[in-house]
């Protein structure tokens, strides 16, 4: 196993200054999303709307890997270059999602296993000559009444383990990524507790299948009040307290954590990323790993852009031909909203941070 090379690229995807863009939205996922901006979601569309990410000019400044779905690695852009081509043109590390979805648990109501772990070792090493470089495996616990329980934890742990394992093998950086979800009414302490139990299981089971924790990057969730429990925790609050439990338990020699926003708003995730990286004194670098946080203003500008150019085309009589709709400006869509610019003084936790922290420009 070549673990300098997985080293240096854990490394150069937590460089100062930048994080990951998960775009890797599976097709009942982004379905959902394009159905929010009235967007039908076909293979063009898909294509299309993931060309708008990873063309935007710049983007390597702030992005320093994006995560991909299969189809997604296997598409081009409308001028011909593979996906994985433009990313590291604009000096971009590709990555893949390769996990198949949680599924209901047999035997544990309310709890989801992670499934995937049949032929991963051949699609790694398919996913590996298509430019991948690193991939990344979600599991999801819940917090409800009597869950999470012991072995929906520890299985989930074990699968994280036996993937980043098998990554490592084939030469991609595993993020492992153990997702304790914010929905339900739950305290800010009940989540801080079943977050320490889930990173304490997942490290154990890492150690057991000899990963090499130099070569894996974290990808947590934040510890925060349940999304329903009208108690919410404050900004500095909920930061005090992910790095506290971080502490805790994440090895120095992980070189990055890299956080899921979970369903914050783009606004929130920044928030807290940005008063986390203030407290400073970490072992670790610190910095994100966004799907809906950093794609919601894109989304938003599509559907600005969608309405205007489909009343456009309604008046020529070609409504409802969705091959024709396309948004007029591709390249400014998200420089436009500025997220990333605020996102990206927020992993420094740097002055321009705070005075931008949470305005758009
Ligand atoms: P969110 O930031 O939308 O939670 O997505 C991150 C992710 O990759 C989930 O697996």
């Amino acid at each position: 196993m070549k673990t300098d090379n997985l080293e240096s690229v854990a490394r150069k995807l937590v460089a100062p200054g930048k994080g990951i863009l998960a775009a890797d939205e599976s097709s009942g996922t982004i379905e959902k999303r394009l159905k929010s901006i009235n967007v039908p979601s076909n293979e063009e569309n898909r294509r299309m709307y993931r060309e708008i990410l990873f063309t935007t000019k710049d983007a390597g400044e702030f992005i320093s890997g994006v995560i991909l779905f299969d189809e997604t690695i296997r598409q081009k852009t409308r001028d011909g270059r593979s996906f994985v081509e433009v990313l590291e043109q604009q000096g971009i590390v590709p990555g893949i999602k390769v996990d198949k979805g949680a599924t209901a648990m047999a035997n544990f109501r309310g709890e989801k296993i992670t499934e995937g772990l049949d032929g991963l070792r051949e699609r790694l090493t398919e996913y590996r000559k298509l430019g991948a470089r690193f991939a990344k495996w979600r599991a999801v616990i819940t917090i409800g009444d009597g869950i999470p329980t012991r072995t929906c934890i520890d299985s989930n742990a074990e699968a994280l383990a036996r993937y980043a394992a098998l990554c490592q093998e084939g030469d991609l950086v595993p993020i492992v990524e153990p997702e304790v979800l914010m929905d339900g009414t739950h305290t800010i302490e009940r989540h801080f507790e079943v977050t320490e139990q889930t990173l304490r299981s997942v490290f154990d089971s890492l150690a057991e299948h000899r990963v090499v924790l130099e070569g894996i990057l974290l990808k947590p969730n934040m510890v925060l009040s349940g999304k329903e429990n009208p108690k919410q925790a404050s900004v500095q609050e909920a930061a005090e307290a992910t790095v506290r439990c971080l502490k805790r338990v994440v090895p120095a020699a992980v070189p990055g954590i890299v956080f899921l926003s979970g369903g914050q708003t783009d606004q929130q995730a920044t928030e807290h990323l940005n008063a986390m990286n203030r407290i400073g004194d970490l072992p670790w670098q610190l910095s994100f790993s966004y799907g809906r946080a950093l794609q919601a203003p894109v989304l938003k500008a599509w559907k600005r852009q969608s309405i205007t150019v489909r009343g456009a085309t309604a008046k020529r009589g070609l409504a409802n031909t969705p091959k024709r709709w396309k948004p007029r400006k591709p390249h400014n869509v998200w420089r436009g909203n500025r997220a990333p610019m605020f996102v990206r003084h927020a992993s420094l936790g740097d002055a321009q941070g705070r005075r931008n922290n949470g305005r758009r420009r």
